[in-house]
């Protein structure tokens, strides 16, 4: 377990009613009650003095969907009935505040829980607002935004609005289209000093233009896409292949999953956005480009939330001859991603309170495309991040 820090840590999702985030929030109600355990928390062992305990952290957060948080997770279809009457019980108090959104960055998903405002610049100061407001009304001593909403289409990162923070600050005033909706969370967050962090593969603070800002206030900001399920088994099996001199020939990936993150991804500009943060992990680990590297996502109903990952890795190894390793992982999407938010979470939180800003490049282990300090790689195997993470944690 974690010392007890003692403080009140309020958790902001943006995407507050989707199955990540509710999976997140009825996983700590209900190691509040008693009625959860610490598996899948990859944090829960260790002994870090200041970081938050589980049971302080406060959830709040913004959706486009104004349901109440017991009636969307019954529609995710992630936690059972029980779960959802038991120790979940706080779900159903829970109504996320309206949202900022837009159908030319987000196609399939729409809701009428919306912030209404004129522009761009109002849109952020109602963000801003809610967090204050937040901050004030549950007591919290900090509060840290984590993006859990459905992934956008990738904007023209050559646009100069998302290249300054003053022409940003500009874009602001116009409603400049190059910026997106999770652009406007995380600009809201980092200009409150609140840390960041962006769990999707949606383009936010990564941006130049955020990301100075984020360095100029010293707001620790992380992303991007978590990274639970195919890529981080990836990320485990490509350094051992490397380290036995097995040469990859190709690598190909396959996923089936059902749930409204899938039909966000069904649209092809959306999917994009996946593609482009799972793609540069493998030739970046192994030293050289795996031609054959070809990353397939579909949506498909019936599998709901049970997503099923396929690899098939052609190698070569000792004296020319070929083999093959086939990876098979049935597994639960939010259940794997869930965990991972409240660690992030808890992480900024404490790189908040130690003064350290900008990129937290130490949380690279949870994320597709780890954003990093100084323009350099990001590191993408499994070991060496997980190794950045203890030393940064002060574990052994
Ligand atoms: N589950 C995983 O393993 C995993 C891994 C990596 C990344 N992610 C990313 O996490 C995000 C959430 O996944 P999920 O399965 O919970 O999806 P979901 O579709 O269940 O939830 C997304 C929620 O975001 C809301 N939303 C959409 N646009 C919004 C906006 N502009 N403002 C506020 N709310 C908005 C939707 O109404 C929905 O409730 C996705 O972007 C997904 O790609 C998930």
């Amino acid at each position: 377990m974690s010392m007890q820090s003692g403080r009140r840590v309020g958790v902001a999702f943006v995407g507050m009613g989707g199955a990540v985030a509710t999976t997140a929030i009825a996983g700590i109600e209900m190691i509040k009650s008693g009625s959860n355990r610490l598996d899948g928390l990859p944090l829960a062992g260790l002994s870090v003095a200041g970081m938050a305990d589980y049971k302080d952290l406060v959830f709040g957060g913004w959706d486009l969907n104004g349901d109440d948080l017991a009636t969307a997770a019954s529609g995710h279809g992630v936690l059972s009935k029980d779960d959802i009457e038991d120790g979940a019980e706080a779900l159903k108090g829970i109504t996320p505040w309206p949202a900022v959104g837009s159908a030319k960055f987000c196609k399939n998903i729409d809701g009428q829980n919306r912030i209404v405002a004129k522009d761009h610049r109002e849109a952020v100061s109602v963000i801003a607002n809610d967090l204050r407001r937040f901050q004030k009304e549950s007591n919290l001593d900090d509060v840290v935004v984590v993006n859990l909403a459905s992934t956008e289409r990738w904007p023209d990162l050559n646009d100069p609005t998302l290249n300054s923070t003053a022409a940003f600050e500009k874009g602001l005033d116009s409603s400049d289209e190059a910026i997106s909706p999770a652009m406007l969370y995380a600009y809201a967050a980092i200009k409150s000093g609140i840390p960041y962090a962006n769990f999707t593969p949606s383009v936010a603070a990564d941006v130049p233009a955020l990301l100075d800002l984020a360095k100029e206030l010293n707001v620790p900001v992380a992303g991007k896409d978590g990274k639970t399920g195919q890529t981080m088994m990836k990320t485990v099996l490509a350094p051992a292949f490397k380290a036995r001199a097995l040469h990859v020939d190709g690598w190909f990936s396959t996923n089936i999953l059902g749930n409204r993150d899938g039909l966000a991804l069904n649209d092809p500009n959306s999917l994009q956005s996946k593609l482009n943060t799972k793609g540069t992990v493998l030739d970046s680990i192994l030293g050289y480009p795996v031609e054959d590297h070809l990353v397939h996502i579909h949506y498909y109903r019936p599998r709901g939330d049970d997503k099923e990952a396929w690899d098939n890795i052609d190698v070569t190894g000792f004296m020319g001859q070929r083999m093959q390793v086939k990876v098979n992982f049935l597994c639960k999407d939010s259940i794997l991603a869930a965990p991972l938010v409240i660690e992030i979470a808890r992480v900024l939180d404490l790189a908040h309170t130690r003064g350290d800003g900008g990129v937290q490049e130490q949380l690279s282990t949870f994320f597709k495309a780890p954003m990093v300090k100084n323009g350099r790689g990001p590191e993408h195997a499994f070991g060496k991040q997980e190794q950045m993470l203890r030393d940064w944690l002060g574990v052994h």
